[in-house]
Order: C-alpha cells, then structure tokens, then sequence
C-alpha cells in the first residue's frame, strides 16, 4: 500500500506539472483526490490492515493527500492568474474611444411650426377640422364654386390649378378653404375649427413660391360673430406666435368667400419696414387673408345667414416659417438638405 501511495503521489505530481488549464486541475482533483478518487479507494482498504499498519500507512495517506492538495492550489493559483490575465488582454474595454454616432431625427420646421399654430389656435378655442372635411384631391365644385368663385375666376385657370385626369373636374386643392365649404355642411353652428392642409399651384419655382406648399385655414361660425371678434382673435394670434414688440397692419382687401375682407401684413423682418428685396420694397410682407364669411357662402353651405354670422382666415405655413426665423428661399423647405433642417 505504501508503494502504492508513493506511485499515486508521483503520477499526481506528474500529473499536475503538466496541468495547463482550471480544466486540467479540475481532473487532477477528481482523479485523485474525490471521494471515487485513488487515494480514497486506498483508504477504504485501511480497515484490512494491522492497527500498527493501520497507523502508518494512514499517516502517509494523510500526508499524501496534503501533500496534493498543497501543489494543486499552487498550480490552480497560477494558472488561474495566467487565465485572468489572458482574459482582461483579450476583453479589454478601451473607455477613452469616442461612442457611435447615432443621428437623431428632427420635426420639420414646417410641421413644428404647424403644431404652434394649432396649438395657439386651440388654446383660443378652435379644435382641428375631421380630415374627410379637408381632403387634398378635390372638385372644383368645393374649391371653388361653393366658395363663390365665378365660372371665369382666373384662379381656376389651367395655368394656377392643378387638373387631375380622373375626371375633367377633379383637382388638386388650391386653397385650404375647401375645408370651411365642407365642415359647414356636414355639421351644424356654432363651428370653430382649423385646417392645417397642403396645397397646390401650378406655379414657376423660384426663392418665393413652391407648386405646392401648406396653408392653416379658420372658420367661426355662431350667432352674433362681428369682425371685431375676428380682428380680437387673430391680433391674439400674432401676439403668441411673434410676441408683441412685432408690428403688423390690417389692410382691406377682397376676396370671393368674405365680405368684407381682409389682409394682414407684419413689418419686413430682413429690413425692418425700410423696404428691400424680400418685400418688394413696400416694408411689409402679407400673412394672412381674412374676412366674414360671405352670405352667399353661408347660405349655400345650409346656414341661415339671418340668424348665423361668421368669419374666416387663411395663412401660409412656409410664409410664416420664413417669417420667424428670416429664411430667404421656399425651396429650402423642400430640398431635405441636413445641413438646413439640422438648425431646428
Ligand atoms: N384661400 C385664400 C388663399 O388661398 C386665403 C384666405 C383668405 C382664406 C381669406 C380665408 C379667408 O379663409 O377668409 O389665398
């Protein structure tokens, strides 16, 4: 048995020198150190021997298995250092490397300024029109005829509208006020609502004009509605979007659905009202057309002009974009140029 515990002991030693991995120890200790392990098996044999035998070869089987465990965590403890090692080289996070750039998607300014502008208007009580009341391919009986137009208006002219070949009176919107003829019929005053929408014209491109671009349209209707009412709501309106110290004017104006009618105007805002390119040299530039509800319109809309009174309006969302934030060219709008809409 003695020889025995020297041959395990020299085989372990062996064993263990050549240990290159945690792996290999792990073996190591289940071949000879585990309960099914050599030297237990020896171990159990002890009960055969002589108490004096017992003693001896007990001790030894003792100080052979200390002898094991002892070089073991040696070699465990320096493979383990060696494995750590290897492992903090290869995952090694350098923390001074820049991260990955990842883009963030803006809100177009045309939408962003949509969305303060309905906002505004909501706050003042207006709620936003159902999209089947303002829809973007329409008859001319709802772009125009209803809305007052004469049959030889020049607006309904090939050369501003745009005609769609579905059938010979369906066109592409020209104006958001479509929307007005459409809400008063389908609901019943009183009506406060607003009409974002695009629009289209068959118009040359230049810094000034788009064939096609975005227009928020207004209509109050209800009993008692003057133009004072009218001129008090949108006064407010430029208040909140420009803030006060903007000048602006009302100036009369026509159009076939209101009567009277209005314009709006503020002061240039690239010369200050002295006159330059952008505003023609006039100092000041239009924003917005207005004007109580015409009774013809009323009436052919199914509201009795005698008992309902109502005004309406009209603006440019690329006009008052531009307006706020002194761009000089529509086209920006549309170009999808990050280096542009990254600025807001
Ligand atoms: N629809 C007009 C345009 O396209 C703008 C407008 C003017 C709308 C007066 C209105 C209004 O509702 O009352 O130029």
């Amino acid at each position: 048995m003695q020889q025995q515990l020297n041959k395990i002991l020299t085989e372990a030693t062996a064993d263990i020198e050549k240990a290159l991995s945690s792996d290999d120890i792990e073996e190591i200790k289940l071949k000879y150190l585990s309960r099914k392990g050599e030297l237990n098996s020896i171990k159990k044999n002890l009960k055969d021997l002589s108490d004096e035998d017992k003693r001896i070869v007990g001790a030894l089987a003792n100080e052979v298995a200390q002898n094991l465990e002892t070089s073991i965590k040696e070699k465990f403890d320096l493979i383990y250092r060696k494995e750590l090692d290897e492992k903090l080289q290869t995952e090694k996070i350098d923390i001074t490397l820049t991260g990955k750039f990842t883009p963030q998607g803006k809100v177009h300014p045309l939408t962003s300024t949509t969305n303060e502008i309905v906002a505004i208007f909501q706050s003042l009580g207006f709620s936003l029109v159902q999209s089947k009341n303002s829809p973007e391919v329409e008859t001319e009986h709802f772009n125009f005829d209803m809305l007052n137009f004469p049959a030889d208006h020049p607006a309904r002219d090939m050369q501003d509208t745009f005609y769609t070949k579905v059938a010979p009176n369906v066109i592409l919107r020209s104006q958001t006020s479509n929307a007005q003829v459409r809400e008063m019929e389908n609901n019943k005053p009183p009506l406060r609502v607003i009409a974002p929408g695009r629009v289209y014209r068959s118009e040359a491109v230049n810094a000034r004009k788009n064939n096609f671009f975005h227009q928020i349209e207004g209509l109050y209707v209800d009993k008692e509605i003057t133009f004072a009412d009218l001129k008090g709501v949108l006064n407010e309106f430029i208040r909140l979007y420009f803030g006060s110290s903007r000048v602006t004017r009302f100036r009369s104006s026509f159009f076939p659905f209101t009567e009277p009618s209005a314009e709006i105007d503020v002061q240039c805002i690239m010369c200050g009202g002295k006159g330059c390119r952008t505003c023609s040299n006039t100092g000041w530039l239009e924003i917005l057309g207005a004007g109580m509800v015409d009774v013809n319109v009323l009436k052919t809309s199914g509201i009795d002009p005698e008992v309902y009174t109502g005004f309406a309006f009209g603006m440019g969302v690329e006009r008052l974009t531009m307006l706020k934030y002194a761009i000089d060219d529509i086209r920006l709008f549309f170009n999808n140029d990050v280096r542009f809409l990254k600025q807001f």
